[in-house]
């Protein structure tokens, strides 16, 4: 059989041998999972991505869905968690323990960084933490297990030199993981650039209708894998079936909505970058803004996720005032759904030597008519002249 496109595989229904053919993939639910005979239940074997033994560790639905995210990544092994956030907590709890230490960028999702000094207080796991920008900053030293990386930052937008990263890390025998949501899965060859471990929020565009919460941790070598899925057995981390589902529906064009979104959100991001207003516009595909070279180097499109910083003299309260006035861009976190959303961040309340002096917006932009979305912010930004 001739070797077939990726999304070809992708959105070809799985083989069924039944004679009710269906292009649709079905939910099975499942806690108690029967066994024909007392042999096959004492042979059992959670390592065995074929077996079912129980509904917590998989259903023929999560499992399809690990396979296809597993596939998108070009990699082998996937496993599916309740949100992003727990796919992150995730990892760190499976391959961390009491006198290691992580290494975290200064970029890193809010809550994973705040996870991470919970460790250092709590489990004595230490944390250093690393410019993403300034390789010389990685300081890698002898308990060192893990560099985590999050490519670009979903804030403050730096991209980072990801096989640069690895290199480093992989000399001194250290894992490297990646949060990518950014790149959906889409966007970075997270294993062809050299990371172990890629993590996704499922949360965002692979779900796509801001209605599903759920994170996936991907991998190539087997072994890690099972040094995860031994953490995924003893906590019971499951997700439903029913959630499974909605994002194997989801899964065979959230490309072309990832795409078109990119283009939509260039064209806004170029627009507020020559707007008067805006300092600087942190857009990883544009050129100026912190690793562009790199994105351009390692991406091949970009998420519509992206910040700005305003000029140092307009105040909070005007921008308070800006944002409110917005009608299409909804006040609100997370992102990857069709509507377009905004939220002011305060960074010098978490990041030191935050560089900035202008306040900090971000912007998601959905499938909205584009125009529409820059009328919307055209009204909103005016408000700012007052
Ligand atoms: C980069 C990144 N990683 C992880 C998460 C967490 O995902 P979830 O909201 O599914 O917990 C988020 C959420 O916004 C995120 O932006």
């Amino acid at each position: 059989m001739p070797k077939k496109n990726l999304w070809t595989k992708l959105i070809q229904p799985d083989t069924d041998n039944s004679n009710f053919r269906t292009l649709a993939s079905s939910v099975e639910r499942a806690s108690t999972v029967t066994f024909p005979d007392v042999e096959s239940l004492r042979k059992r074997n959670w390592r065995d991505e074929n077996q079912y033994s129980y509904g917590l560790y998989g259903t023929p639905t999560t499992k399809r869905l690990e396979r296809k995210l597993a596939m998108l990544e070009d990699a082998e092994h996937c496993i599916l968690l309740p949100s992003g956030l727990a796919a992150i907590s995730f990892v760190l709890l499976s391959l961390l323990k009491s006198g290691d230490r992580v290494l975290m960028p200064t970029n890193a999702y809010e809550p994973a960084s705040d996870l991470g000094k919970h460790f250092q207080e709590c489990f004595g796991i230490e944390l250093a933490f690393y410019d993403p920008q300034q390789l010389d900053t990685v300081d890698i030293t002898g308990n060192t297990r893990l560099l985590w990386v999050e490519t670009p930052g979903s804030v403050s937008m730096e991209v980072a030199d990801l096989p640069a990263l690895c290199k480093l890390a992989h000399r001194h025998d250290v894992l490297v993981a990646v949060d990518a949501t950014w790149a959906a899965g889409l966007a970075l060859p997270v294993f062809k650039l050299g990371a172990d471990i890629s993590i996704q929020a499922l949360t965002k565009y692979q779900s796509g209708g801001s209605d599903i919460m759920m994170g996936s941790v991907v991998t190539r070598d087997k072994n890690l894998h099972l040094r995860l899925l031994a953490t995924h057995m003893r906590f019971g981390f499951g997700v439903s079936p029913e959630d499974c589902n909605i994002i194997l529906r989801s899964l065979p064009h959230y490309r072309l909505r990832y795409q078109a979104q990119d283009v939509s959100a260039r064209k806004i991001a170029s627009w507020l970058k020559a707007h008067p207003a805006v300092k600087q516009v942190l857009h990883p595909a544009l050129p100026g803004s912190p690793g562009h070279t790199i994105w351009q180097r390692d991406f091949s499109g970009a998420a519509s996720l992206f910040s700005i910083i305003f000029q140092p003299h307009i105040t909070q309260e005007k921008i308070d005032r800006c944002i409110n006035a917005l009608n299409l861009f909804r006040i609100g976190f997370s992102w990857g759904g069709s509507c377009s959303l905004v939220v002011p961040y305060d960074m010098k309340r978490t990041r030191q030597n935050w560089p900035h002096k202008g306040q900090l917006v971000r912007f998601y932009v959905g499938l909205e008519e584009v125009d529409d979305l820059i009328e919307d912010l055209d009204q909103a930004l005016s408000l700012l002249q007052e």
